[in-house]
C-alpha cells in the first residue's frame, strides 16, 4: 500500500494543499499546534474508519466552512486507485469516481495503522484495555471469535443478576447453572483464543523490538488467564463470595496481559523509552498481521512518536521499517537528523511546504 498523492481543503486548519510523498519515510515537522496530526488524520480517514483521536465528523471541517474535502491516490495490488472524501457532519466517500453506500465501505482498499500516544495506555494503564487490544486483534484475526466474546458476556450478565437477585443467600438455581455452563464453554474458548494470540504476539512483536532496541532487550508478551484450569470449578467455588457482590470474580473479564522484558514487567519496571518501545512494536505486530490477511503492507502512521526514543531507536523508526510506507510527525528537528532518505514536508499555521 502506497499513498501517492493526496489533496484537500476546509480540512481543519490546513490551508488548501496538494502533496505527492515518497515511497519510504515522509516526516511531517512543525511546531506545536501548527496542523502536523491533522495531516496525518486526514490521510487516516481513508481507511474507512473514524478519527483516530475520537473526533466526529463535523468538528473535521474547518471552522466557519460547509464541507472539507479530501482526495487520495494510493496504490493497492500494484493498481492506482483514487479515494475521495467530503466531510460535513458525515462523510462520504468514492472510490475510483464511484460513490459508496457509507464511508467504512472504503474499509479493507486502503489500510493503514496509526500509533497515537494514547496507545501507550495499552502497556501503562489497567488491564481493560488490553483486553480490549487482545479481543480487537483477535477479532481481525478470526470473526468468529466476536460471537464468542458476546455469548460471554450475555452469561456474564445473566449469572450476576441471578446472583444479585439472591441477596445474599446463596441458593441451589438450575438457571445459575445453565449460565455457568454457558460461561465456561465460551470463557474456555475465548481463554485459548487469547493465548495463541500471544505467542503469535510474543513471535512478530519480539523480532521488531529485538530490533528497536539494537539487539538488546527481548520482549514477551505473557497471557496471564483469570484462571489456570477446571474454569467450571473455580466459578462454584466463587459463588460463595460473588453471592454478595453480585459480580463474577473468576473468568476472562478478569485476565491481564503481561508484556515482559528481559523476564521483568515493563508495567512495573519499564522506562518510558521502554514503554513506548513496546507500543510501538505492537503496532508494528498489527501490521505484520494485516500484512498475512491482506498479503499487502499497510501504511504506518505515527503520530509524535519520538520523544522519550534515543537516537539509535529514532533511528530504527526512520530508517529500518522496511518495505512499508511511513509517516511520521514531529516538533523537534533534532529528532530527524538521522533519516538517510525520505521527505520532509513542514507545517506551519496550517500551510504545510
Ligand atoms: N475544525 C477545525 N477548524 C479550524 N482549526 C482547527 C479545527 N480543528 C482543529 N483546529 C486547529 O488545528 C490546530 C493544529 O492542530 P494539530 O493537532 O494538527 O497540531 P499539531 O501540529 O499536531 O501540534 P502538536 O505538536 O501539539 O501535536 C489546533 O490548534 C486547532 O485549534
Ligand atoms: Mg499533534
Amino acid at each position: 500500500m502506497e499513498v501517492k498523492s493526496l489533496q484537500g481543503e476546509n480540512f481543519r486548519n490546513l490551508l488548501p494543499f496538494s502533496l505527492e510523498f515518497c515511497e519510504g519515510t515522509n516526516v511531517i515537522y512543525g511546531n506545536n499546534a501548527q496542523g502536523k496530526t491533522n495531516l496525518i488524520e486526514a490521510i487516516w480517514l481513508f481507511t474507512g474508519a473514524k478519527s483516530f483521536r475520537g473526533a466526529k465528523d463535523s468538528e473535521m471541517v474547518a471552522f466557519g466552512t460547509g464541507n472539507a474535502k479530501l482526495k487520495l491516490d494510493f496504490v493497492s495490488g500494484g493498481v492506482e486507485r483514487q479515494a475521495a472524501l467530503t466531510i460535513n457532519n458525515r462523510r462520504y466517500a468514492e472510490l475510483n469516481t464511484k460513490k459508496l453506500k457509507s464511508a467504512s465501505a472504503l474499509i479493507g482498499n486502503f489500510c493503514a495503522v496509526v500509533f497515537s500516544p494514547t496507545d501507550l495506555a495499552v502497556v501503562k494503564d489497567g488491564p481493560a484495555l488490553r483486553r480490549r487490544f487482545l479481543d480487537l486483534a483477535i477479532c481481525q484475526l478470526y470473526p468468529n471469535y466476536v460471537s464468542v466474546l458476546k455469548d460471554y458476556t450475555r452469561a456474564l450478565t445473566q449469572r450476576n443478576a441471578v446472583l444479585k437477585g439472591m441477596e445474599g443467600r446463596l441458593q441451589e438455581s438450575e438457571l445459575l447453572n445453565v449460565f455457568e455452563n454457558e460461561l465456561v464453554l465460551n470463557g474456555e474458548k475465548i481463554a485459548e483464543y487469547r493465548r495463541n494470540y500471544c505467542k503469535t504476539l510474543t513471535v512478530n512483536a519480539s523480532v521488531i523490538y529485538n530490533e528497536l532496541s539494537s539487539l538488546r532487550e527481548e520482549l514477551e508478551a505473557v497471557y496471564m488467564p483469570s484462571f489456570c484450569d477446571d474454569f467450571a470449578e473455580k466459578l462454584y467455588i466463587a459463588r460463595k463470595t460473588d453471592v454478595f457482590s453480585g459480580i463474577t470474580s473468576v473468568g476472562p473479564h478478569r485476565d491481564d496481559l503481561d508484556f515482559k522484558i528481559n523476564g521483568i514487567s515493563a508495567r512495573t519496571f519499564g522506562s518510558q523509552g521502554q514503554q513506548r518501545s513496546i507500543a510501538i512494536a505492537l503496532k508494528l505486530a498489527e501490521a505484520k498481521n494485516l500484512y498475512d490477511i491482506l498479503g499487502e503492507e499497510p501504511v504506518v502512521i505515527f503520530d509524535d512518536v519520538m520523544s522519550e526514543l534515543d537516537k539509535s531507536r529514532q533511528g530504527f523508526i526512520l530508517n529500518h521499517i522496511k518495505g512499508k510506507q511511513v509517516f511520521i510527525t514531529c516538533p523537534d528537528p533534532s529528532n530527524i537528523i538521522g533519516l538517510e532518505n525520505g521527505k520532509v514536508f513542514t507545517v506551519e499555521g496550517g500551510k504545510i511546504k
